[in-house]
């Protein structure tokens, strides 16, 4: 890619990741520019950082569109180009097994939140939507609008443990809570499920006797800062590629994955 990679961020608090990602495109480790900031919360202090490097910034506020539909359901329509069915059968975020309301109202919260941040995104053409701290699920509502050519996914996510152990919302502490002696983070590209997206790359930090939720928190974030930036510029350089592979299991079935090879720079 000769042009500067376009990449729009969404973030929900402090932004460290963020700001790892603006310094690495101002130092030229990155061959791209963030070109906007949004976040579901409109008090994240990443907002800030955004502003300081005059990056465009807007908000979507989720907490309160779902206090709102929780309120007063009648009043929460799916957006008109929802195809329900479709996304009934596509989601896996909530099981198919729990209660019908329970589902409807996850996803008409989260597909009207989505449609609003689809809307604020549309001034501003990206090449790739990375999640840097972004505590939203996203729907296939969202995603499939974002993902338009086929087997080229283009949003990236970083999460707080060594896929695919620990998914969910608290990576580190999940991680020091079992006793592992090993914890790391993950970066992957968003699929419709929980981080279970295909890996592009993960870094990994010896847990000792001595380390604390903190110190193991501080460990994983300093390793955040270098392999996101690295992850985004493996996409700005073309060298990340989707694969389907199957292989022969010894029970004689077949399991097939989809994989991120890293193809050798040119
Ligand atoms: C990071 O540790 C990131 O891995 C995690 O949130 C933190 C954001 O920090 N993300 C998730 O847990 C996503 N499920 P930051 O706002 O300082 O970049």
């Amino acid at each position: 890619m000769t042009q500067k990679l376009r990449i729009g961020v969404l973030i929900s608090g402090r932004g460290t990741n963020l700001q790892a990602i603006i310094d690495a495109c101002e130092e030229g480790k990155i061959a791209g520019k963030v070109i906007f900031v949004g976040s579901d919360n409109p008090q994240a202090e990443g907002l800030n950082r955004a502003r300081r490097h005059k990056i465009a910034t807007f908000s979507v506020n989720y907490a309160s569109i779902i206090k709102e539909i929780k309120e007063n359901p009648e009043s929460a329509n799916f957006p008109p180009d929802v195809n329900l069915d479709e996304l009934l059968i596509r989601q896996s975020l909530i099981s198919a097994k729990a209660d019908t309301e329970r589902i409807m109202f996850f996803l008409r919260s989260r597909v009207i939140a989505e449609a609003k941040l689809l809307e604020k995104m549309k001034p501003y053409p990206f090449d790739l939507l990375v999640l840097a701290g972004f505590m939203r699920n996203l729907t296939p509502y969202f995603i499939d609008r974002v993902n338009t050519a086929p087997g080229s996914p283009r949003i990236m996510n970083i999460h707080p443990a060594l896929l695919p152990a620990f998914p969910g919302v608290d990576g580190y502490g999940d991680t020091y809570r079992y006793g592992c002696k090993v914890g790391g983070c993950t970066v992957h590209f968003i699929d419709y499920g929980e981080d279970t997206g295909p890996i592009i790359g993960q870094k990994a930090f010896q847990i000792s006797e001595d380390d604390t939720l903190e110190t193991v928190k501080k460990k994983g974030l300093e390793l955040e800062w270098t392999i996101y930036p690295e992850c985004i510029n493996l996409f700005a350089q073309g060298r990340l590629k989707i694969a389907r592979k199957t292989y022969a299991l010894a029970n004689s079935k077949k399991v097939t994955r989809t994989v991120v090879e890293i193809l050798k720079s040119s």
